[in-house]
């Protein structure tokens, strides 16, 4: 079993690239630019696992760049059994301040760029006619809240079009799926500043933020669940929505 894997190199990408390998799947694990610290990271983990690990260059704002990495991934011509579309970029601002263009990045990088690399890597899952493909969303694309304009319009996006994967992709066997991660620990986590954070917390059940380890064990269920697809995992402390 194989799994694709985007925004592999830190926070919730990097816990999956390890979940995944610990469960005896070769992984490309895809990140915007070469480093050596995450070569020998990714190289660690495929050691520990024994496993194959493969770094995959490209930036996802940058639709040729993508193109040249699916091309990179295809040509291996082993099955693409999981591809999880992870990577992704917050931003926040008043209604009113935020710019076209900065829509229009926000757009480009958490729907379009997830969208093209589905469309391409896709192929091989219906050529296989099997398959599993889990879109990062957020708890944010479910319960608007003011100064979420773009991130947050952009998850909702990824939700209606988890949906329609999963309508188009079933007859294939291929399963689409979405988490909605609310708070986690991760750098984007931290992306508010703490009377934010402290806000969200209170419309929690659970009065912490979740960890990597939490979105990744979750992504193995996913990808272990037969029977599920068109869903939408939340996974947020029990987010009290419009509380
Ligand atoms: N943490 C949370 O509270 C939370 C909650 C709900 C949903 N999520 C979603 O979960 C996913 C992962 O979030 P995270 O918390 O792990 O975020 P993170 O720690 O900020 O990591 C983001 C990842 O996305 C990659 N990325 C960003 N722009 C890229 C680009 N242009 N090309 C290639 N890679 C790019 C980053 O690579 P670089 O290192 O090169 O920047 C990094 O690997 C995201 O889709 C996020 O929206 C997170």
């Amino acid at each position: 079993m194989n799994a694709v894997i985007t925004g592999a190199n830190r926070g919730i990408g990097r816990a999956m690239v390890e979940a995944f390998a610990e469960k005896g799947y070769g992984i490309w694990a895809c990140a915007r630019k070469k480093n050596d610290e995450f070569e020998a990271d990714m190289s660690g983990l495929a050691e520990k696992f024994s496993v194959e690990v493969e770094p995959v260059y490209f930036d996802m704002s940058d639709e040729a760049q993508i193109k040249d990495g699916a091309k990179h991934i295809l040509s291996a011509k082993r099955s693409i059994d999981v591809l999880i579309n992870n990577a992704g970029v917050a931003h926040g601002g008043s209604f009113v301040s935020v710019s076209q263009d900065k829509l229009r990045e926000i757009f480009q990088m958490n729907v379009f760029s997830q969208v093209l690399l589905t469309q391409l890597l896709v192929r091989a899952m219906i050529r296989q006619k099997s398959g599993c493909v889990i879109n990062m969303c957020s708890a944010g694309g479910l319960d608007p809240q003011p100064g979420c304009l773009s991130y947050g319009a952009s998850k909702a996006t990824m939700i209606y079009i988890t949906k329609v994967e999963a309508r188009e992709f079933a007859p294939f066997n291929i399963r689409v799926n979405a988490l909605a991660p609310g708070l986690i620990d991760t750098e984007m986590g931290h992306y508010k500043n703490d009377v934010e954070i402290q806000k969200t917390l209170n419309r929690m059940c659970i009065k912490h933020m979740g960890s990597v380890k939490d979105v990744a064990d979750a992504a193995l269920y996913i990808a272990g669940a037969e029977f599920m697809t068109g869903h939408i995992l939340t996974l947020d402390g029990g987010h009290v929505i419009g509380g």
